[in-house]
């Protein structure tokens, strides 16, 4: 059974993590709220909780997973080299929604890290994932807290709807506040490279470091390159309706939609079509959401993950949605987009 425990992430006192604590000690699953989604929190060293992880969430165990650690000083433990790059690195972001990826140390096992001599390490700034961190005195190992291949959860309630009776505990912290995965970047390669985009954009890490690269693999929609995480690979993010991304000038995106949804209703289809608050008036048929205001791409990113959920609830068949195209945060809100749509792109 699954015990779920509500948390004031402003105002809340060590004793109430207490079990979560004991839970993470004794190597179960505990599922935490973190600033990006979710996670779904093990002992990233105990082997027997790392493997638990694969199998609540059916995920294959060639994807390794990132570690969590709640003070600087834990790399010297967990990484067998820190260049200069990554010093800089976690000095400007950490705490922060930035995953680093080093050589792995001997203590980190091979259940974690998926097989790979490399390892993924971020330390989260959302004060109830560090004290769980600091307190147990336990590194934890987490993914994001949805069954393999659903969209990543912000909400405890997703966790729930995914999770429920494969986990120990659920801590409800409330909604998180970015609401996309973390920024992973290799600092392993020569020049450093984005291997997932996030909060975090490519210009904010070059300020620091200067020049960055983007894997490859992630930007081109066509290639047969395979992906530097090897979570990018797989289908993700995907909600059970057929997701199609309407490009080009606004108008013509919202005169093609209405199209597109008012042939397929008067089919007897069910149509759910994303739009943004600027748009969202414009459109006569299915069932209309708005993700966002255009003005802000941080609150577009917030809710993606939980309209794309709330289309499988009401079990729409198609989806129609906006593009989200920008140099910044939407590098991030559209890999995550073109992603659940299998990289379906029509230009309006
Ligand atoms: O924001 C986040 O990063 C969230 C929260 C819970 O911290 N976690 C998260 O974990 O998104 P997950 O497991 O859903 O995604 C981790 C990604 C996967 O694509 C995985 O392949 C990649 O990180 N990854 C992990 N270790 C790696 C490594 N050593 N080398 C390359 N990619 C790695
Ligand atoms: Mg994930």
């Amino acid at each position: 059974n699954t015990e779920i425990i509500k948390i004031d992430k402003v105002k809340f006192e060590t004793k109430e993590l207490e079990e979560a604590i004991n839970i993470l000690r004794r190597g179960g699953l505990v599922a935490f709220p973190t600033e990006t989604v979710y996670g779904l929190g093990a002992n990233a060293l105990n082997e027997e909780a790392a493997r638990k992880i694969y199998a609540a969430k059916g995920r294959p165990s060639d994807n390794p997973l990132i570690i969590h650690i709640a003070d600087k000083d834990a790399l010297n433990e967990l990484a067998s080299e820190i260049p200069k790059v990554a010093e800089n690195l976690v000095e400007a972001f950490w705490p922060g929604p930035l995953t680093i990826i080093f050589k792995k140390s001997d203590k980190v096992p091979m259940s974690t890290t998926g097989g790979l001599d490399t390892v993924a390490i971020r330390m989260p700034e959302e004060p109830i994932s560090l004290a769980l961190i600091k307190e147990s005195g336990v590194y934890i190992a987490a993914p994001s807290a949805n069954t393999s291949g659903r969209p990543s959860p912000t909400k405890a309630e997703h966790v729930m709807d995914d999770l429920n009776g494969k986990i120990d505990m659920i801590i409800d912290g409330g909604p998180v506040g970015i609401g996309l995965e973390s920024t992973i970047v290799d600092v392993t390669s020569d020049i450093p490279t984005i291997l997932r985009p996030g909060f975090i954009t490519k210009d904010m890490l070059e300020t620091v470091i200067g020049e960055v690269e983007i894997d490859q693999a992630i930007l081109d929609s066509e290639s047969d390159i395979k992906p530097k995480a090897p979570g990018m690979k797989y289908k993700h993010y995907a909600p059970k309706g057929d997701i199609t991304i309407f490009e080009g000038n606004l108008e013509d995106v919202i005169s093609q939609i209405n199209k597109k949804a008012k042939e397929n209703v008067l089919n007897g289809i069910k149509v759910g079509i994303i739009a943004t608050d600027e748009t969202v008036h414009s459109y006569n048929y299915g069932i209309i959401k708005s993700i966002g205001t255009r003005k802000d791409n941080t609150s577009i990113a917030r809710s993606m993950f939980a309209l794309l959920r709330e289309f499988d609830d009401l079990e729409v068949e198609y989806i129609y949605t906006e593009s989200f195209r920008d140099a910044g945060l939407g590098q991030a809100i559209m890999n995550r987009l073109l992603k659940a749509a299998g990289h379906h792109v029509i230009n309006a």
